[in-house]
């Protein structure tokens, strides 16, 4: 038996989905678990990360120098997320401080659930579901609740990383022609490549797929916005962060656009008493993208193989900052 005294100590934000991946933890290394549904509040993750040399954060924890330099034996950081713009990477690196998180097994779950907002949003579920519970389901009206037709309209995906394309092929089985836009035209991308302000002209529906950061935070504002068809539908499964919520509010008020669908809101939870919720033609569902038990299961077991490999000194799958490994080598 190795002795404990030898072993890895982690940190764990949350109670992982799942028992596979804690128990694998747990095979390796000294592992200590928030107990709270709620994020760790900052001291205490500090106070339980000191000490530590993993951590395995979800996207709720705001990892940067100030933090790591409250537990600097921490070497590995494990994001439970595939984005991983709560943690300040350079901040990471500099300490040497390797950063993982958990591309791949999150794609067509999360295109799902951006595919589900398009049609939610398109045909109005909320509104008709509402109206059915609120009884003011009428006799069959042929001009109520109508929505927007899904077959045939222009599907615009913004960033064509892995769910951008996994979002165009859904759009593709739907009989939508598919635009994309991002920083260069990728091989296979089911899709025609435009720059952005062709793609924002000329979509019915423009769905978001960057990750948050300088470069694309609130790149949806009043000018990109004011580009989109009257008739589009904005869907943001990415990050609250690249919209500017008050121009998205204007822009459904003042009909600049049709309707918006989002996963994603700033801040997280969106307060009831929010501006935005009081704009019309807005769907919003809680940062569910990922959310299937099996999915999290997946993300959860990539989070700590990419925490033991850091920690064993291997290359993870999926390092966010492979620098900071190299430098360790
Ligand atoms: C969820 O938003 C993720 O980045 O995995
Ligand atoms: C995430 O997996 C992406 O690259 O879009």
């Amino acid at each position: 038996m190795t002795s404990t005294a030898a072993r890895s100590r982690v940190f764990v934000t949350r109670a992982l989905p799942g028992s596979a991946p804690i128990e694998a933890l747990r095979a390796a290394c000294a592992v200590d678990v928030w107990e709270g549904d709620e994020p760790p509040p900052r001291d205490a993750l500090a106070a339980r990360a000191a000490g530590c040399d993993g951590l395995l954060t979800m996207l709720t924890e705001r990892v940067d120098g100030a933090l790591l330099d409250a537990c600097p034996t921490v070497r590995v950081v494990a994001n439970m997320a595939v984005g991983f713009d709560n943690i300040d990477v350079p901040a990471a690196t500099e300490r040497g401080v390797l950063v993982t998180n958990t591309p791949g097994v999150l794609t067509e779950t999360t295109a799902d659930l951006a595919f589900a907002l398009l049609l939610a949003s398109a045909r109005r579920l909320a509104e008709g579901e509402a109206a059915v519970r609120g009884g003011t389901w009428g006799p069959w009206n042929p001009s109520w609740l109508l929505g927007r037709e899904v077959a045939g309209a222009t599907l615009g995906i913004v960033g064509p990383g892995r769910i951008g394309a996994a979002v165009a092929r859904r759009g593709q089985g739907f009989g939508m022609p598919v635009l994309y836009s991002g920083r260069r035209a990728v091989e296979d991308f089911p899709g025609a490549f435009v720059p952005l302000d062709a793609l924002l002209e000329r979509s019915d529906f423009v769905s978001v797929h960057v990750p948050l950061n300088e470069d694309t935070a609130g790149m949806f504002g009043d000018e990109a916005f004011a580009r989109m068809k009257r008739t589009a539908t904005f869907i943001n499964t990415a990050r609250g962060g690249v919209v500017d919520q008050a121009a998205l509010a204007r822009a459904l008020r003042a009909g600049t656009i049709a309707a918006a669908a989002l996963d994603v809101t700033t801040p997280e939870p969106l307060p009831p008493d929010d501006p935005l919720l009081g704009a019309p033609h807005l769907l919003v569902v809680p940062h569910v993208g990922s959310a299937t038990g099996q999915t999290r299961e997946r993300m959860a077991s990539l989070a700590v193989a990419g925490l033991l490999a850091g920690l064993a000194g291997e290359r993870p799958q999926h390092p966010v900052n492979p620098d900071a490994w190299e430098r360790r080598r």
